[in-house]
């Protein structure tokens, strides 16, 4: 399995599993061992994904050391500020039963639609992330969907900058300014939906790719993303495609394929401009 290094030294698996819409406690039982026998360690949670308990439940089913698994989680919006984000750390651990997290990310940003003051919220929920990290209750620390501004911004603040920044990146969606901006600062960008949430698998330029290489579509836009120097966190419940998934180490996109990926136009995904945002429950 080949890892990242993130800025204080902690490993990431650059490939994982996404949760995202898998709730049911029996599935992901099933799911989590035939990853954990594919050789995922890396599972990817939030608290508004509710299937945490169920995550928690299953992982004490694998025979493994805790040690051995990547357990990233994400406090949502309800959570956000110093006093808010340690309690809502308190009950994600409970429910994955666990006492620490390998990676916790803030989900959203505050949006500058909804809150004047977006920029001293995001201030004060990240002072909470970094206590949670000095008390050794998380690992590593991050955000998602952060934009160049968001993170600059956050800058002024911050005492640790986030390790991780988990986005959505895929053919049609690469987030330049940011993804560029990320690596600038150390911050490894994490591709969430990198298969465009399935919606981008029937991209002509991909299918060509594919057939070429004889690998599928999902081959490369993970082998892409990858070679990017990305984490990708594909999600699927089907055991055939978790181990397509995760067979793209072993064959490479040249330059010319590389460029030809790079030029897809937007063709699907979920597309959310964290800017744009009203309001997310
Ligand atoms: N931080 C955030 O705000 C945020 C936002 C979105 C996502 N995420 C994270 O990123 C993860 C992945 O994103 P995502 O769930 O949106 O979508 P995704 O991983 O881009 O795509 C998943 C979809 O593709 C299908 N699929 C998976 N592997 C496939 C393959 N080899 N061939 C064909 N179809 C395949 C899946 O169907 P089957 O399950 O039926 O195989 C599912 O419909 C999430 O689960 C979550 O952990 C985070």
């Amino acid at each position: 399995m080949k890892q990242i290094k993130l800025s204080n030294g902690v490993l990431i698996p650059q490939i994982g599993l996404g949760t995202w819409q898998i709730t049911d406690k029996e599935l992901m039982g099933t799911l989590l061992e035939h990853a954990y026998n594919l050789g995922y360690r890396l599972i990817d949670t939030a608290a508004a994904y509710s299937n945490e308990m169920a995550i928690g439940r299953a992982v004490t089913n694998l025979p493994l050391e805790r040690g051995e698994l990547f357990l990233s989680d994400k406090v949502w919006n309800t959570g956000r500020g110093y006093e808010n984000v340690r309690k809502a750390c308190e009950k994600s651990l409970k429910k994955l039963k666990t006492d620490y997290l390998d990676l916790y990310l803030i989900h959203w940003p505050a949006s500058p639609k909804l809150y004047p003051d977006w920029a001293g919220i995001n201030a004060d929920t990240w002072r909470g992330m970094e206590s949670l990290y000095k008390e050794g209750k998380v690992r590593a620390v991050g955000v998602c969907n952060f934009k160049a501004h968001h993170l600059k911004e956050l800058k002024k603040t911050a005492e640790i900058m986030p390790m991780v920044n988990q986005l959505e990146f895929h053919p049609g969606m690469m987030q330049e300014d940011t993804v560029s901006f990320c690596m600038a600062e150390g911050i490894v960008p994490e591709a969430s939906s990198p298969l465009g949430n399935g919606q981008i698998l029937q991209n002509d330029t991909l299918m060509q790719i594919a057939g070429k290489k004889g690998k599928t579509a999902a081959q490369i836009c993970l082998r892409w993303a990858v070679q990017k120097g990305m984490v990708v966190i594909p999600k699927t419940v089907n055991p055939d495609r978790l181990a397509e998934n995760m067979d793209i180490f072993g064959f490479e996109l040249d330059e010319e394929e590389t460029r030809a990926v790079d030029g897809i136009p937007y063709c699907g995904g979920i597309g959310i401009d964290p800017d744009e945002v009203i309001e997310f429950g």
